[in-house]
């Protein structure tokens, strides 16, 4: 077999056997196919698209390991949570304390930023120490003792997804259903859980602009989990603008000790008790949704869940006081206003255009090699719907490198429009698809 061949029959819209879709990802994996042909082919699949026998052989390729996981002798039951990719998307960090303070077992392989979406594992590092590369048994023991482990793909779990995450996000690949679920039920389906709750989001923020695309996308990964036996539930959310005001890593940790202190911006509080909702109730650990809405709360109202964070911190290696003195964690030089021209109303924040201000500024990435600046990032004021005059912040960006500062204004400036009025807010939870 040759790349070349299958690159060309997948551009020319033909379907990839099996075999084939193994030989590209285990040779990518392996060294032995080199990143500029599975760039090409990886565009071919954004173009084409996937059969659902395509996009199974892929999951299944990239799910291959030279070791699984198996947490079987951990006597909760095992629940995580992914998103699919916001702007100011920190709810890992809340939701996976509450969940654990709950008493579910909470493995989690998270990402790192792609595109214009900030990524997990990036906000932890942000907190000095903190380790995201355990082995899999320290991985299996952490979760032993306290519950809860947050790692990323490693040459033992989802190798595959390591290589062409990066590469997908420096060659525009991105934005494609089947690759995004491959990547994400990849690393969910190596984890040996019992139960998944999938955050998909949807509108200017999201990879999936529109409710129709991120339905399709939450049913592909609803059905890849359960052809595996996995109780699988997506919920479709709003991403019209970045969730909460904070985005960028430091600055996302600061917000999601603020939601576990008991205050915080309501829709990421609201969306938090959601999702753990669902984690808690899938965990068993809740008859109903309802009431692990109601336990969910409880977590937070009686400090548990934030005492989880601090014992994941501290047992992942990071310095947890961090947590309780905010001048701990980095911060930037310097901090800037960016200012409305106009007075009205918020009607439109294009939110991939405020994720990417958050890359110029060094949040991201925008090539595969390049590091992350954990401090720099902005804080959103005005939001959808809010009243604005002119001469008022809109954002603070919070930078190192002025040229980039001057860069990411004009962007944010480009992606608020103020109007008379503004349309009325949808609901954070669009649909419920599965379980
Ligand atoms: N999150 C992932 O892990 N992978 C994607 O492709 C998108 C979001």
């Amino acid at each position: 077999m040759r790349a070349v061949d299958l690159i060309r029959k997948k551009r020319d819209g033909g379907v990839l056997t099996p075999e084939e879709i193994r030989f590209l990802t285990l040779g990518y994996t392996a060294g032995d196919i080199p990143d500029y042909q599975i760039a090409a082919w990886l565009m071919a699949v954004l173009w084409r698209g996937m059969g659902r026998g395509e996009l199974a052989a892929l999951v299944e390729a990239m799910r291959e390991s030279p070791r699984r996981l198996d947490l079987s002798d951990l006597p909760a039951r095992k629940v995580d949570k992914h998103s699919t990719g916001g702007v100011g998307d920190k709810t890992s960090l809340i939701i996976a304390p509450i969940a654990a303070a709950a008493g579910v077992i909470v493995p989690m392989v998270s990402g790192r930023a792609l595109g214009h979406t900030g990524g997990t594992l990036d906000k932890l590092e942000s907190i000095p120490g903190f380790n995201t590369r355990l082995t899999l048994d320290e991985f299996h023991e952490v979760l032993g003792q306290i519950g809860c482990a947050l790692i990323g793909q490693t040459a033992e779990i989802a190798p595959a997804d390591r290589k062409l995450y990066a590469l997908r996000d420096a060659t525009a690949t991105v934005e494609s259903p089947p690759l995004i679920c491959a990547s994400i039920m990849s690393k969910k389906l190596s984890e040996s859980i019992d139960a998944l709750v999938l955050d998909v989001k949807t509108g200017s923020g999201a990879f999936m602009k529109t409710e129709k695309d991120s339905c399709h996308l939450a049913e592909l990964m609803v059905e890849t989990g359960r052809a595996v036996g996995k109780q699988v539930v997506a919920l479709v959310t709003g991403m019209d603008e970045p969730l909460g005001r904070a985005v960028g890593n430091s600055l996302e940790v600061i917000e999601s000790v603020e939601v576990l202190r008991g205050g915080g911006p309501a829709d990421l509080r609201d969306l938090c008790l959601e999702l753990s909702a669902w984690m808690i109730y899938l965990g068993q650990r809740a008859a109903s949704v309802e009431e692990g809405r109601r336990k969910a709360a409880e977590m937070i109202e009686s400090g548990r869940a934030l005492r989880k964070f601090h014992e994941i911190v501290r047992r992942q290696g990071g310095d947890d006081r961090a947590l309780d003195d905010f001048s701990l964690l980095p911060h930037t030089e310097h901090r800037r206003d960016v200012i409305s021209s106009a007075s009205g109303r918020v009607a439109e924040i294009d939110g991939e255009k405020i994720g990417l201000a958050s890359v110029l500024l060094g949040a991201g990435r925008e090539k595969k090699e390049d590091t992350v600046d954990p401090a720099v990032g902005i804080i959103v004021h005005k939001k959808l719907g809010d009243a604005v005059l002119a001469g008022e912040p809109l954002v603070t960006l919070h930078y190192n490198a002025a040229p980039r500062a001057d860069a990411a204004a004009a962007l944010v400036l480009e992606s608020y429009r103020i109007a008379a009025s503004s349309p009325e807010k949808a609901p954070l939870v669009r649909q419920v698809i599965g379980p």
